[in-house]
């Protein structure tokens, strides 16, 4: 196989996009090596929320997400990546390596890589334009891509989902260390490095599914037009297995799906509270989804109101802050 080699400019523009990827709590639990031909992943325990995700699943997923958007970014540069997941058992926080090889791009592949720079979560509530079943079977197709399945919902069990959010809420309340962790990770300045800004969060939470209880809540809840309700689409993005790698996976097949729903014009917003809490996530397998599967995470999806206010970008920390010397120690 031919290999690129990327000079460092690139490589560092292309990391610089994997960072735009949604993570937990706006956490980039992630660090990158840049080597002459290849790009390495790593998991960042330091930036681990041990009280909202005490299994390391949101963490996982989110490394995910900016594998995927890694990706994205390299083939908008001409170049593919060959993925060697888990490469190095010694290391297992080594989450990837990414053999470079050319390829010129497609305008599929750019469409991709534009929608990094506009996708939003969107956690105000959606207009009651349907979200049409063509558009659906393409993110399922681009789930399917990366290995996962995303089941759409039927609208009817809206309400149990929201139940077990709200379910999973009370729990995660009792959860020692639980509230400290939220104020430490959101109710954050604009332009702050890291963290849900409180500008990202509806003060007025009326929506299909409970938003999360973030410390601080400054956004304008979008106007809907008389008659309207929400007209959240939900969907479970889920993998056959449940191990590093299936979590891993998920999340590349999370930001596939919101690039693919954000190139389409979609408003996105991932849910990860009832896959937080062994009850609530067990129950939303065993009322959602086929036997045998993982669910990894909630989606929600629809349509801003032609209205709405643009949702503000968070912000991510500088790129060199999360880049280390390629032959640093262990
Ligand atoms: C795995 C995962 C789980 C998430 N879970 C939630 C959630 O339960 N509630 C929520 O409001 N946002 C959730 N988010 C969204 C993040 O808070 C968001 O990605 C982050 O604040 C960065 O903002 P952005 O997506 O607008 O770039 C989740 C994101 C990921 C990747």
């Amino acid at each position: 196989m031919l290999t690129t080699h990327l000079d460092r400019s690139t490589a560092r523009a292309a990391v610089a996009l994997a960072n735009r990827a949604p993570s937990v709590h706006n956490s980039q639990p992630w660090r990158w090596r840049i080597g002459p031909s290849s790009i390495h992943l790593f998991a960042d325990p330091a930036r681990a929320l041990p009280a909202t995700d005490p299994e390391g699943r949101g963490l996982l997923i989110s490394c995910g997400a900016a594998l995927h958007h890694l990706r994205v970014a390299l083939r908008a540069t001409g170049s593919a990546g060959r993925i060697h997941r888990l490469p190095d058992p010694a290391h297992p926080q080594h989450l990837a390596a990414v053999e470079l090889s050319p390829a010129p791009p497609t305008a599929e592949d750019l469409a991709l890589a534009q929608a990094i720079e506009h996708r939003r979560s969107d956690r105000r509530v959606f207009s009651t334009w349907p979200v049409p079943d063509e558009f659906t079977a393409d993110l399922a197709r681009a789930a399917a891509d990366e290995g996962a399945t995303l089941v759409v919902l039927d609208p009817a069990r809206q309400w149990e989902v929201a139940r077990l959010v709200e379910r999973a809420a009370v729990e995660q309340a009792l959860t020692p260390g639980l509230a400290q962790e939220v104020a430490l990770w959101s109710g954050r300045a604009r332009g702050s490095a890291d963290g849900v800004p409180a500008a990202n969060v509806p003060g007025d939470a009326t929506a299909a599914v409970p938003v999360r209880h973030f410390a601080g809540r400054e956004m304008a809840q979008n106007e809907l037009g008389r008659g309207e309700s929400d007209g959240t689409l939900l969907a479970v993005l889920a993998t056959d297995g449940d191990g590093t790698v299936d979590r891993l996976r998920a999340g590349e097949a999370l930001s596939a799906v919101l690039l693919a729903a954000t190139a389409i014009g979609l408003a996105t917003d991932p849910i990860s509270q009832p896959l937080e809490v062994a009850a609530t996530r067990a129950r939303l397998a065993a009322d959602c989804l086929p036997s045998g599967r993982a669910p990894q995470v909630l989606l929600r999806l629809g349509w801003a109101p032609v209205s709405a206010e643009p949702v503000p970008a968070t912000g991510r920390r500088p790129v060199d802050e999360t880049i280390d010397a390629f032959d640093a120690s262990w």
